[in-house]
């Protein structure tokens, strides 16, 4: 793909909007193909994806391993619990492992900051081809959910051409413990990149003042911002004002594996003031669409009832979308790979 110049995916701070242009074309075109079964798509024939990850998943993991088989890769997958690291096998001699079976590609996860950045770091010394995708890394970074989150908005505003530009002037409120979420993370890169204005919304024991700041140029690890004019950042401690002005609303998990300090003690009050209902929706006027990257605490976050209302709640469609944006990913990576024959780009829809 022209102008595709990521060899890694490591974090959104270094994506300019053409590259999410890129990103969203592509999934949107794998959306709309039948690929299952006999119907797979040829482009990966070959190549070895590996997913590494050292902390629990439910929806990346499975999400980037049907990407890869859809595009016809074969795919290896590693569990921590019955692997050599019980032995004291180091993290890279794991990763070094895989990338001699031949990895094309490993997607990582581990609970440090930028593990997934120093293993690319490495692999490059090593002159290996092997290319990392971050599958989400400590509250750092998840590049692959903010890009389906990215598209599962667009798509909700411009069915038809669900491009950057459809968030252009939007108002998205992220409420919860952004403080612990590297989705938060990623989708304040993504969102403030295609224009859309983003209001923070929790305690200051989640949502500190500091994030007021978070968007300033150059982002880290780059020398100048590749986004020239990004959308505003704005925090609320109230939610019904949040949510009066917004035109969609993301809510986050209380991520307590991540909490060292007893931040939260009630939930019931936390979901008195910071959790989603119907009553609530209804009582700020909000007619937007709600989405969560999931897991979902029932009850905290949002009430049982909107999660399972499909006609306000987007969780089911983040997940779906979640295999195209993935193929995509794959896809380019494997497409800018010097080496090998490059795949064959699927026809527009
Ligand atoms: C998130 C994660 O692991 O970062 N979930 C996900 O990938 N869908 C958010 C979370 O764990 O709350």
């Amino acid at each position: 793909m022209s102008g595709w110049s990521h060899r890694h995916v490591l974090d959104l701070a270094a994506f300019s909007r053409d590259d999410y242009a890129t990103v969203l074309e592509l999934a949107h075109r794998f959306r709309s193909m039948p690929v299952t079964g006999a119907r797979k798509l040829p482009a990966l024939q070959g190549r070895l994806v590996a997913t590494l990850f050292f902390e629990p998943s439910t929806r990346t993991r499975s999400s980037f391993e049907l990407a890869a088989k859809r595009l016809s890769a074969d795919v290896q997958s590693f569990s921590p619990s019955s692997s050599s690291l019980s032995k004291g096998e180091s993290l890279l001699d794991t990763a070094r492992t895989y990338v001699a079976m031949g990895a094309d590609v490993l997607v990582i996860r581990h609970r440090c900051t930028d593990v997934p950045a120093q293993l690319a770091h490495e692999l490059d010394q090593a002159g290996e081809r092997t290319v990392v995708l971050n599958g989400g890394d400590g509250q750092h970074s998840h590049p692959s959910q903010g890009l389906l989150d990215l598209y599962t908005l667009a798509h909700h505003f411009d069915p038809h051409r669900p491009q950057p530009e459809a968030l252009q002037g939007k108002r998205i409120g992220i409420v919860g413990d952004v403080l612990h979420s590297r989705v938060a993370r990623s989708n304040l890169w993504a969102l403030s990149a295609c224009g859309a204005d983003v209001v923070l919304c929790g305690p200051p024991s989640l949502v500190p003042d500091a994030f007021a700041d978070f968007l300033h140029a150059p982002p880290p690890g780059q020398t100048v911002d590749p986004v020239p004019q990004r959308g505003r950042l704005q925090i609320s401690r109230n939610l019904d004002e949040c949510l009066s002005g917004a035109d969609a609303v993301m809510t986050l998990r209380l991520q307590k594996e991540r909490m060292t300090d007893h931040l939260l003690t009630d939930l019931d009050r936390y979901h008195r003031d910071y959790g989603l209902s119907h009553e609530r929706l209804r009582r700020c006027a909000f007619s937007g669409p709600v989405l969560h990257p999931g897991p979902v605490n029932r009850g905290v976050e949002m009430s049982g009832a909107l999660l399972d209302d499909r006609s306000i709640c987007l969780v089911e469609d983040q997940v779906r979308n979640g295999i195209p944006i993935r193929m995509a990913l794959l896809y380019l990576m494997a497409a800018s790979d010097p080496v090998a024959d490059s795949p064959r780009p699927p026809a527009p829809s």
